[in-house]
């Protein structure tokens, strides 16, 4: 039986929060007072193990653990559930969710590219068109995007179809803003620099990232509570990378 609560306080999405930045994001965030925070992945025992952790951090604070595979359309009507029952309408939604496969452009197969695509660039969408009628106004849809999928950067060899969904994601993002810009909701996208998490630790196997997971993710989260008092609609790199 999930747990009911009235909606009063900030509510919040945060997809990928297993481990990695969406993990610690969520320990963030949870150190506002009162924060709901639905917490989203495959791996339910890890969203169980952050549920432990903000009960001992801030038991003023809810996390919503919340079983979602992004790579199966459909995925999007556990997430409407959980919303109706819980009486949660989100005013931040954070798209942290993310897939890299590492391969030669020449071995990428149709399914690498629809699976990149399914849960990088797809599932921002679905889930995003989900939210519309639920969302709290001011509301902020906040795109979590790779330096490999801004415009004019650096490319990596291995991450074409990583890249080109997060490219998309980006310019998603910017389309978001521009269809949403009187309806109260803003949408931006954080193209992220290398940040030491298992994914950057599986895709570049001893490379050490300038910035820990939990030091970005203090960054994002306050971004995503305060950013669209600044921005709208834009894509905004985070890295301390030249130029
Ligand atoms: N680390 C970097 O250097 C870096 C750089 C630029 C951008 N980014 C972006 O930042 C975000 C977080 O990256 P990270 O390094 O923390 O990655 P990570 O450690 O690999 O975490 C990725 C998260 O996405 C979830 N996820 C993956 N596939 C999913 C699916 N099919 N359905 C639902 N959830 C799924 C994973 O949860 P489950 O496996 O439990 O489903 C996990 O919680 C990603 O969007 C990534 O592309 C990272």
């Amino acid at each position: 039986m999930q747990q009911t609560v009235e909606n009063k306080k900030a509510t919040i999405l945060v997809t990928g929060s297993s481990r990695g930045i969406g993990f610690e994001v969520c320990l963030n965030l949870a150190q506002q007072p009162g924060t709901k925070i639905i917490a989203t992945a495959r791996n339910i025992d890890s969203l169980r193990k952050l549920e432990q952790q903000v009960e001992k951090l801030n038991n003023q604070s809810v996390i919503f653990p919340l079983q979602l595979d992004m790579e199966n359309y459909g995925f999007e009507k556990a997430l409407i559930e959980t919303l109706q029952i819980n009486k949660l309408m989100p005013s931040t939604v954070i798209h942290n969710a993310g897939l890299l496969i590492n391969k030669p452009f020449a071995e990428m197969t149709t399914e690498d590219f629809d699976r990149s695509f399914s849960v990088n660039t797809k599932a921002v969408f679905i889930l995003s068109q989900t939210l519309l009628p639920f969302l709290q106004k001011p509301a902020h849809i906040l795109t979590i995007s790779s330096m490999g999928g801004y415009q004019g950067s650096a490319k990596f060899p291995g991450l074409s179809l990583y890249s080109a969904s997060k490219a998309a994601l980006a310019v998603l993002t910017e389309c978001m803003a521009e269809e949403f810009k009187n309806e109260g909701i803003k949408a931006n996208c954080l193209a992220l620099g290398a940040v030491q998490t298992e994914m950057l630790a599986e895709a570049f196997p001893g490379y050490q990232a300038p910035l820990s997971a939990n030091e970005m993710a203090g960054f994002i989260a306050d971004f995503a509570l305060n950013g669209h008092r600044f921005f709208n609609g834009k894509i905004l790199p985070v890295s301390v990378s030249t130029p």
